[in-house]
């Protein structure tokens, strides 16, 4: 099976978004930690106004990039360029600029939802309307609450509402969803489609298959400091991720035509229902080739690989597994 982007992938041939602006280059980042090599290769770029997701599992190296991409930490090797700043020697600069949330957020418990917004507000951006902030975040009932009496939920909008003070251009978002329960995941999904809304441009990072494929534009799979694949999710999953299994009841139809269509690997009938498993792009084809003899089946269904799917046929292990020690 064909890899969209082999691990061995050099800067100039990655796809990036044409005809829009690139706000993040990232190219041939190498990071290490005395012994330990947290970030191989990675390169990708993002375009503005995407939500743009990092994807990988544990210990992959994420974290890692997109520090660095803050100006946070220093690196080994590569080039790195975030709205044309280079964070490595102009964090200061590039600090005005963008918004981020850190994975290992946490604020002190005792600071209130009103103060924190106001002390950001004097770092970042000079002045805040507070009520309007509170407002706009769900937050107005928790104004003098203190950072360890918010719930999950709470916490999350007040660190988006942070990590937004002053309008940035770039956010940048870890682990946003981890930790909260699968309602609370989906409203957060709004959030950050509320922050792409508003203009900016968001960097996110997740190991949650479903964040990534209902939220991101693009995504880089990244494993082991490498990139593995990057794609839009629909293309990673249906491009050439893996089979697309498609089924169907057509009583008195000879399937076995259908294995002279492009892209389709196998046909089978099992108790009345036709199975037919190729590439993604013979789903069009298929189905022409039925409508063109007058079947139209009630329960055609198209079953495409998950992005968990594709991070296995791409990498041979599964995202839930540890990283090798
Ligand atoms: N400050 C550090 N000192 C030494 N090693 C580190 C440090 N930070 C990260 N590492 C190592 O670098 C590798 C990549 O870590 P990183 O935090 O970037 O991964 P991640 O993809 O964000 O993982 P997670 O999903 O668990 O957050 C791991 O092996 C980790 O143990
Ligand atoms: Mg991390």
């Amino acid at each position: 099976m064909d890899a969209i982007v082999s691990p061995t992938t050099r800067g100039p041939t990655i796809p990036t978004v044409t005809g829009v602006d690139t706000v993040i280059t990232v190219e041939h980042l190498r990071k290490t930690y005395r012994r330990t090599v947290a970030v191989e290769d990675v390169s990708f770029s993002v375009g503005r106004g995407e939500i743009f997701g990092v994807l990988g599992p544990n210990g992959a190296g994420k974290t890692t990039t997109v520090e660095c991409l803050q100006g946070l930490r220093s690196y080994d090797g590569g080039q790195l360029r975030v709205l044309g700043i280079d964070p490595g020697r102009d964090p200061d600069r590039l600090r005005t600029r963008i918004g981020s949330q850190l994975q290992s957020a946490a604020l002190p418990e005792r600071l209130r939802v009103d103060e924190a917004i106001k002390l950001f507000a004097r770092v970042h951006a000079g002045s805040v309307d507070l009520p309007a902030v509170l407002e706009a975040w769900d937050l107005t009932g928790q104004r003098r609450q203190p950072f360890a009496a918010l719930s999950g939920g709470q916490r999350q909008r007040l660190f988006l509402a942070l990590a937004l003070l002053g309008r940035p251009e770039v956010v940048f978002l870890d682990e946003l969803t981890t930790g909260l329960d699968p309602t609370a995941r989906r409203s957060t999904w709004e959030l950050v489609r509320r922050v792409r809304d508003r203009g900016a441009t968001v960097l996110l990072v997740t190991h949650f298959m479903e964040e990534a494929e209902t939220l991101c534009d693009r995504l880089a799979v990244v494993d082991r400091g490498r990139v593995v694949a990057m794609d839009t999710p629909a293309a990673l999953t249906a491009g050439q991720g893996g089979p697309v299994t498609m089924t169907f009841t057509a009583n008195g139809y000879d399937p076995r035509q259908l294995t002279r269509i492009d892209g389709v690997d196998s046909v089978a009938v099992e108790r009345g229902r036709v199975m037919v498993r190729g590439l993604g792009t013979a789903t069009v084809p298929v189905a022409a080739a039925l409508a063109s003899q007058g079947l139209a089946p009630h329960d055609f269904r198209t079953n495409y690989p998950s992005l968990e799917d594709v991070f296995l046929s791409l990498t041979g292990h599964s995202m839930l597994e540890e990283e090798p020690s």
